[in-house]
């Protein structure tokens, strides 16, 4: 399975960034393929609504930034893990930037898995990422929650949760349930 992992943290030796790379080991030594895209160091514009490509544009943003990038590996890939900070209680600005411009695709029509890994600094502090954010897109594009990971304070960096996302990454399998 070919996953792509969007991290939305601009920390790249972070505590989001930890979790990515023990979910990545733990995915390779299943055999699946994983590239991470760091959007936090793109050029990535919101969402003009324009509706451009919802006319003229045929599914293609007008907007020649670096979201041009990201759209092919998007729309070929098998999963998506969308890793964030928590920012103010929901995913980073930067991560948002890259959901919102999916505006012009729509639904990523390869995608049958995602996940959601979160690192904060409290605790309880998940829910408007959760369910009003990745929840909706579970819903939407009718694809299957493969889990969703949280690390705060201490637990950020540890050795509990390197094994606990190697783990997730390792037990991935092809079969896609609730779709
Ligand atoms: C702008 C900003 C907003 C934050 N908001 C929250 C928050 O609402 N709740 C929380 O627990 N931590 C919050 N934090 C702390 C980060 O979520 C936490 O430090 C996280 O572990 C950072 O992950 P990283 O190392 O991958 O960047 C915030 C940090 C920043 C910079």
């Amino acid at each position: 399975m070919n996953i792509l992992v969007l991290n939305g943290s601009p920390h790249i030796d972070g505590a989001t960034v930890h979790m990515i790379n023990a979910f990545t080991a733990g995915a390779r030594s299943a055999g699946h393929t994983v590239k991470t895209i760091n959007t936090a160091f793109m050029n990535i514009k919101g969402c003009i609504a324009c509706e451009y490509c919802h006319t003229k544009g045929n599914g293609e943003c007008v907007q020649k930034d670096d979201m041009q990038l990201i759209y092919p590996d998007m729309l070929s890939t098998d999963m998506i893990v969308f890793a964030s900070p928590i920012y103010y209680f929901t995913m980073s600005a930067q991560l948002q930037a890259v959901i919102q411009r999916t505006y012009s695709f729509d639904i990523p029509k390869n995608v049958r898995k995602v996940a959601l890994i979160l690192s904060s600094g409290s605790p309880f502090v998940y829910g408007p990422a959760i369910t009003q954010h990745f929840q909706s897109i579970v819903e939407y594009w009718d694809v299957e929650n493969a889990g969703i990971f949280t690390a705060n304070g201490a637990q950020n960096k540890s050795e509990e949760k390197y094994r606990e996302l190697y783990d997730f990454g390792r037990s991935l399998t092809d079969i896609c349930f609730g779709k």
